[in-house]
């Protein structure tokens, strides 16, 4: 199916990993807008229909996506809040999923100030765990505590008690100090390194007594279509907040990235993309 895109996410991960593409890509993963053409088998939102969607091609006026790969937005949720959910959202929820039950359980989020860590936070604290969102300054921990978490910490010194589960963001030095953190029978699951430093476990730091702890990598993109339903269920009826810390016009785009990588954005930025002659739905 054929979209035409209104806004798009601009990701941690697509600024900072730019290099890995080839030269001419169309780069973004994340796009909200209407269905210009429907997919040729019949399946999946018709033309005119207000859709998100995930996939490589997403900072474009068109882009071209699978129907495994979209959902429908209704009219309550706005177009620019649905474009920030899917990366960072599906990954929220796939990690919390691996992790199993949270209900009554202590869960750390680090990097809880960005994108996916936002998203975390609230759906650790919709399943029922205390939530102790980790931070690289009281600044950047502004409204964790409205969005659920129990406890905002600046650095890992300040976590009084083992964990249950981690959802890890930064990697090196955060990880080995998130990994000491976790309980015997506890798991930590590894989404990204925004920290770009090694990981140094000192000798025998890997043993525990006890029930094995578990550390799992996450990079599970396949069939994100009923997860993205899921997401932007929760967004239309508030059970989530989409945290949009920057919007504008993707002429500026490189302001949005200079800002993500300055950490000084919280939550998402998205940026809205023109249509040529004013677009072919009138949204
Ligand atoms: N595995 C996957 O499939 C997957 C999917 C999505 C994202 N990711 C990765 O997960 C991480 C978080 O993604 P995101 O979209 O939430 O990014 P984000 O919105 O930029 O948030 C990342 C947070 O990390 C902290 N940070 C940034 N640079 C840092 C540095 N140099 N040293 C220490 N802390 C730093 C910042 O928190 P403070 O300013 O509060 O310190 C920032 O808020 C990224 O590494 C991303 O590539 C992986």
């Amino acid at each position: 199916m054929l979209i035409e895109v209104h806004h798009a996410s601009v990701n941690f991960g697509e600024v900072r990993y730019l290099g890995f593409q080839r030269a001419g890509a169309v780069l973004g993963y994340d796009a909200a807008g209407y269905v210009v053409r429907a997919a040729a088998d019949g399946t999946g939102p018709t033309v005119g229909e207000r859709v998100v969607a995930f996939g490589a091609g997403a900072w474009a006026q068109r882009a071209a996506f699978g129907t495994d790969s979209v959902a429908t937005v209704p009219a309550e949720l706005d177009l620019a809040a649905a474009a920030a959910l899917p990366l960072v959202g599906i990954t929220a929820l796939r990690t919390l999923r691996a992790a199993g039950p949270v209900a009554g359980r202590r869960v750390l989020v680090t990097g809880a100030s960005g994108g996916v860590g936002r998203l975390a936070v609230q759906l650790a604290r919709l399943g029922g765990g205390h939530v102790i969102a980790s931070v690289g300054s009281a600044q950047r921990g502004a409204g964790l505590r409205e969005l659920g978490a129990g406890e905002v910490v600046v650095g890992l010194d300040a976590v009084g008690e083992p964990v249950d589960v981690v959802l890890e963001c930064l990697g090196g030095a955060h990880l080995v100090a998130a990994w000491n953190l976790l309980r015997p029978g506890g798991t930590l699951q590894s989404i990204g390194w925004a920290s770009n430093e090694p990981a140094v476990f000192p000798p025998n730091s890997i043993f525990a007594l006890g029930p094995a702890k578990t550390l799992q990598s996450f990079g599970d993109a396949t069939n994100p279509g009923p997860d993205l339903t899921t997401l932007v269920g929760l967004a239309t009826r508030g059970a989530v907040c989409v945290p949009v810390g920057w919007q504008g016009s993707w002429t500026r785009i490189h302001e949005a990235i200079d800002a993500l990588l300055g950490r000084q954005i919280l939550g998402k930025a998205v940026i809205d993309i023109p249509q040529v002659n004013g677009g072919t739905v009138v949204g």
